[in-house]
C-alpha cells in the first residue's frame, strides 16, 4: 500500500451483497424504496428542464454542460465487425456507438438505427422502455403516468416529454431545502432501480454518503432486461457477477432475441459498470465512481464544487487519482493502457471462437442436425456470448475490475471450445466437411450484407424521421417550457469532430 498518498475513505461501502451497509440516519416517514416496493407512486415531482438550474448552480450547470465536449460519435460496429455477426437478428448489428458525452444521450438515442422511424405513436421496434436511462423526463413521466403509463406504451409516444438529456433531477431531490442551501441531497427517483438497489443491500435511504454517490450512477451504468418485453428489470436477484446473472436468466428462460444463424436463444449485456466496478478492487475499497469522474475542484475564486464534466479521469489527473496514489500519471496511464490491451486482446480471441461456432452451428442445422443434437451446443453458445458480452459491454471495465474481466473471459473461450467440440461430432455425423466456410466480415458493411440486413433503406427511413417527426417533438418541448423557448447548442453539436478519440 505504499503508494497510496493519502488516507482513503476507507471502506464506507461495502460490496454489493456481501456486508452491511453504513447506516445513515433513520427515516421515520415512509421512504421512497418502501413506496417503490409496494408498487406505489413515489409522491415526488421532478423538475426536469436542465436550463432551469442554469442561473442559481452555475459552477454545477457549466462543468454538466461541457459535457457536449466529448461530442466525437465511433461506431463500434466498424470498428469490431465481428460484433455484427454476434448480434445476427437483433437490432445491435444494425447500429451501435461507443458512449460518448451525457449531453448527447437523447439526440443519440433518435438518432440511432435501433429505435427505427415511427411515423405516429404506435409505430416502430420500440418501447418506451429505450428512454429511460436518457435524463431527467423519464423519471418524471414515471411519477406523473405510474409505472404501467410509462412503460406499457411504444417509444414514439412520449417523443415530445422526453427531451432533457442526462440531468440534474436524476441524480438530485431539486426540490429540497438541502439542495436550495446548495448541497447535494441526491437521490434515486426510478422505482424500478429502488427496488434493484434494495435486492442487493443498498437500500438507497440507508446508505452513506458514497454510497449513494455510486448509487446515482446505478440508476443508468448497470445490466437490464425488459421484462414482459417492456419493463426496465434488473436481473440482480442472485447477485451482480456474471454466474449469478447468468442463472438468474435461465431459469426464467429468459431470451432477448433468437440468433439468426445459430438459432440460439441468447442474451444480450447492457452495461454492467456498476456491477463490475463493485467486484474490482476499487469498488472493494469504497473509492467510487465519483472519486473518480466527479472530483472536487475549485474555481477561480477559490470555490470548491464538484466537476460535473463526467468523462475520462485521466482529464483531471491531480484532483482524481492523485489524491490516493503517489505515481505519475503516465505510469498510472500506462498501466490502464496494458490492462486494456490485456483485456481487448483475450475478448477478441473468445470473439473469433464465437462467431465460427454461429456459423458451424448453421452449417449443422442446414445438414439436418436436431434439435437433440443443437440444445447442448445452442446452451453453450448462449453462456459464451453472455460472458463475452458482460465484458464487452461494460464500459470501461479494463479500468474497472481487468482481473474480473480476465476471468469472466477465460470461462466464455472455455464454453465456446466446449460449444465447438460438439459441433465437430454434429457436423462429421451429418456428412459436413470442415472447416466450415466463413464469408468475408471484415468491415461493417460486409458483415451486415452477409447476415441480410438493408442498412441504407433502413437509413432513408431514419433521416426521414428525424427531418419530419423530431422537429415537432422539439417545437412542443420549448412550448411546454421543457426545453428553453430558443434553441441554444454549443459549438460541438453543430461541427463534431470527425477523428477518433
Ligand atoms: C449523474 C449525476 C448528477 C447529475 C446529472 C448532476 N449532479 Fe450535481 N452532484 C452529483 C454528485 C455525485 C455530487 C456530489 C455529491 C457529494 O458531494 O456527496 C453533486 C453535487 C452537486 C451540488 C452540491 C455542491 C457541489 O458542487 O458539490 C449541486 C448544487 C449540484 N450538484 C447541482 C447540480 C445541477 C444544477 C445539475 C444539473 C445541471 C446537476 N447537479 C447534475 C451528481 C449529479
Ligand atoms: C440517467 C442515466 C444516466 C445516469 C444517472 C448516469 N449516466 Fe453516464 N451515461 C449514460 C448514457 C446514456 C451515456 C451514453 C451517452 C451517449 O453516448 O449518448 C453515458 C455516458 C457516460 C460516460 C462516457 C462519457 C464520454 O464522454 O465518453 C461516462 C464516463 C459516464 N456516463 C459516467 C457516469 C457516472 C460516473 C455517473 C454517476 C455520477 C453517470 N454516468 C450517471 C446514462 C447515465
Ligand atoms: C478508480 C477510478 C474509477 C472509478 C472508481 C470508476 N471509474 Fe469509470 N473510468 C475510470 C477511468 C480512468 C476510465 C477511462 C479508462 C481509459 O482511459 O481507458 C473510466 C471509464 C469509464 C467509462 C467509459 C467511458 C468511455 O467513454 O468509454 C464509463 C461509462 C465509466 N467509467 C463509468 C463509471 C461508473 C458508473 C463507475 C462507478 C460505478 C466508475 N466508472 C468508477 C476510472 C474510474
Ligand atoms: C479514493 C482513493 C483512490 C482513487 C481516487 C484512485 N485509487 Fe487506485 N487504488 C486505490 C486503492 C485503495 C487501491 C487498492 C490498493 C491495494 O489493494 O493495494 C487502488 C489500486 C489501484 C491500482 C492497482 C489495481 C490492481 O488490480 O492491483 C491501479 C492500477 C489504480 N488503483 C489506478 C488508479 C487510477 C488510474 C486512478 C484514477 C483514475 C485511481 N486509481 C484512483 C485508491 C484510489
Amino acid at each position: 500500500m505504499k503508494f497510496i498518498a493519502k488516507g482513503l475513505v476507507m471502506a464506507t461501502i461495502s460490496m454489493l451483497g456481501c456486508l452491511q451497509p453504513a447506516l445513515a440516519e433513520e427515516s421515520k416517514t415512509e421512504s421512497l424504496t418502501d413506496k417503490a416496493l409496494k408498487y406505489e407512486k413515489l409522491g415526488v415531482t421532478i423538475n426536469s428542464a436542465n436550463h432551469t438550474f442554469a442561473e442559481k448552480y452555475p459552477l454545477q450547470y457549466n462543468s454538466w454542460k461541457a459535457t457536449s465536449e466529448s461530442a466525437d460519435l465511433d461506431s463500434a460496429l466498424e470498428e469490431d465487425p465481428r460484433y455484427v455477426i454476434l448480434w445476427a437478428g437483433y437490432a445491435f448489428s444494425k447500429d451501435y456507438n461507443k458512449p460518448r458525452g451525457h449531453y448527447y444521450a437523447v439526440t443519440d438515442v433518435r438518432d440511432i438505427l435501433r429505435t427505427g422511424a415511427p411515423k405516429d405513436e404506435n409505430d416502430g421496434p420500440q418501447p418506451m422502455a429505450c428512454w429511460t436511462c436518457k435524463g431527467p423526463d423519464a423519471a418524471r413521466l414515471l411519477e406523473e403516468k405510474g409505472e404501467r403509463g410509462y412503460f406499457d406504451p411504444k417509444w414514439a409516444k412520449y417523443g415530445a416529454e422526453i427531451v432533457n438529456s442526462i440531468g440534474c433531477a436524476d441524480c438530485h431531490d431539486t426540490n429540497s431545502e438541502e439542495f436550495k442551501q446548495g448541497k447535494p441531497a441526491l437521490q434515486v427517483a426510478r422505482p424500478h432501480v429502488l427496488r434493484a438497489l434494495n435486492t442487493v443491500g443498498w437500500k438507497f435511504e440507508d446508505l452513506d454518503k458514497h454510497g449513494k454517490r455510486a448509487a446515482v450512477c446505478a440508476n443508468c451504468h448497470v445490466e437490464y432486461y425488459f421484462k414482459n418485453k417492456t419493463d426496465v428489470t434488473f436481473p440482480w436477484d442472485k447477485g451482480v457477477d456474471v454466474d449469478s446473472i447468468e442463472k438468474y436468466f435461465d431459469e426464467i428462460e429468459f431470451a432477448d432475441w433468437t440468433h439468426a444463424l445459430s438459432k440460439t436463444p441468447m442474451l444480450k449485456a447492457q452495461h454492467p459498470d456498476f456491477e463490475v466496478w463493485s467486484q474490482g478492487v476499487h469498488g472493494k475499497n469504497g473509492v467510487t465512481c465519483i472519486d473518480c469522474h466527479m472530483p472536487k475542484v475549485k474555481d477561480k475564486d477559490g470555490n470548491v464544487y464538484t466537476d460535473h464534466k463526467i468523462g475520462n479521469p485521466f482529464d483531471q489527473f491531480d484532483a482524481t487519482c492523485k489524491t490516493c496514489h503517489e505515481q505519475s500519471k503516465e505510469t498510472l496511464q500506462a498501466r490502464v493502457a496494458e490492462h486494456k490491451k490485456q483485456v481487448k486482446d483475450a475478448m477478441i480471441k473468445l470473439e473469433d471462437q464465437i462467431v465460427k461456432a454461429h456459423f458451424e452451428a448453421k452449417a449443422a442445422w442446414d445438414a439436418g442436425a436436431t434439435q437433440d443434437e443443437m440444445t447442448d451446443i445452442q446452451t453453450a453458445i448462449r453462456h459464451a456470448q453472455w460472458r463475452w458480452d458482460y465484458s464487452a459491454a461494460g464500459h470501461g471495465s479494463h479500468m474497472h475490475a481487468p482481473d474480473v474481466m480476465l476471468h469472466v473471459i477465460a470461462t466464455g473461450i472455455d464454453r465456446a471450445a466446449d460449444a465447438r467440440a460438439k459441433l465437430g461430432v454434429v457436423l462429421t455425423k451429418h456428412g459436413v466437411e470442415t472447416p466450415v466456410a466463413i464469408p468475408d466480415i471484415s468491415t461493417k458493411e460486409k458483415a451486415q450484407k452477409a447476415i441480410g440486413l438493408d442498412i441504407p433503406k433502413e437509413q432513408a427511413a431514419k433521416d426521414e424521421f428525424l427531418k419530419t417527426v423530431v422537429p415537432q417533438w422539439e417545437a412542443e418541448a420549448r412550448a411546454k417550457g421543457l426545453l428553453p423557448a430558443e434553441e441554444v447548442k454549443p459549438a460541438a453539436v453543430v461541427a463534431p469532430k470527425a477523428e477518433a478519440k
